[in-house]
């Protein structure tokens, strides 16, 4: 562990629960890899105290904090400046403190593009399928849109939803072709899970039932990291697919998260790294 003194500064993560996070274990080997002078805790905070935690990352002078469920929208209301991704996105899982001004961030899509860039996958130009259309869905497609795609179809088990999430996606992004299908549509260069099918505990449900459409041409990412390997990853890789699980975008968006707290900035290196050293991957 590195040395803590009076001028070590704090970072932490607040949510309920927030004891699975790997947030502090990630953030501090950051911090030993670059020789930063910060320390990183979790905290579990109770929805009723999100204003006070907030008020108290103020009083205290506490660097920055990640914000996981439930709370990333009840942050927004508490702090001072919301960067113009996270209004696009409608919620804040990172508040940098810079002299009193507490500015609100979303990482989490931003980490999934930069997982893909970092595993040498090109979004310009991408035709890509979305499979989900949920919580997680909506950011993915519209950093992914802004990111150039050709297109991006999004298939859900409830249509309405996917033709709900294109529609949104389009008025907040602008650019690309963004639709909605009732299933997959010929090939992609990028396919992307965003359902909780086959996370645990429902290991044994997949997406899609037909994924005869996914062969060696195709990338394909899960953001499910537990299992390490979903049946829908299992089977993508069994045709022939290059795949990526979550672990690139949790790692991706605490790298982002990192570099705004402190603003250093890291070594494309420090992916791998984490990845090695924190979670054996
Ligand atoms: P969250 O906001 O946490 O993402 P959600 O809004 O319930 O949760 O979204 C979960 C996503 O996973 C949805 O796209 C859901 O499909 P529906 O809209 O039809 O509910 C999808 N999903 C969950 N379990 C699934 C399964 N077994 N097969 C296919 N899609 C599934």
């Amino acid at each position: 562990m590195f040395d803590i003194s009076a001028k070590t500064k704090q970072l932490g993560i607040i949510g309920d629960p927030v004891d699975h996070s790997f947030s502090p274990v990630m953030h501090n080997y950051i911090s030993n890899r670059v020789g930063g002078d910060y320390i990183y805790c979790a905290w579990h905070v109770k929805h009723e105290d999100v204003g006070a935690a907030i008020a108290g990352m103020r009083a205290l002078g506490i660097r920055g904090i990640n914000v996981t469920a439930p709370h990333k929208n009840e942050v927004m209301k508490y702090i001072d400046e919301i960067s113009e991704g996270a209004k696009q996105l409608g919620s804040v899982n990172t508040i940098v403190n810079r002299g009193g001004i507490l500015t609100g961030y979303n990482t989490d899509a931003d980490g999934f593009c930069r997982a893909l860039e970092y595993e040498g996958v090109t979004i310009e130009g991408a035709n890509i399928l979305v499979l989900g259309a949920g919580g997680a869905s909506r950011p993915l497609c519209i950093r992914m849109a802004q990111h150039g795609a050709a297109s991006i179809t999004i298939v859900n088990r409830t249509h309405e939803r996917a033709v709900a999430a294109a529609a949104y996606v389009s008025e907040i992004a602008g650019m690309g072709e963004i639709k909605a299908a009732s299933a997959p549509e010929g090939r992609y260069d990028i396919v992307v899970n965003t359902t909780s099918a086959g996370m645990e505990p429902q290991i044994e449900a997949c997406p899609l039932a037909d994924m005869s459409f996914i062969g060696a041409d195709t990338f394909v990412a899960d953001i499910i990291y537990n299992p390490a390997e979903t049946l829908f990853l299992r089977r993508a890789r069994e045709n022939g697919a290059r795949t990526i699980n979550g672990l690139g975008m949790l790692i991706c968006q605490g790298i982002i998260a990192y570099e705004l707290f402190t603003d250093i900035k890291l070594e494309k290196d420090m992916y791998a790294s984490i990845r090695r050293d924190v979670f054996g991957a």
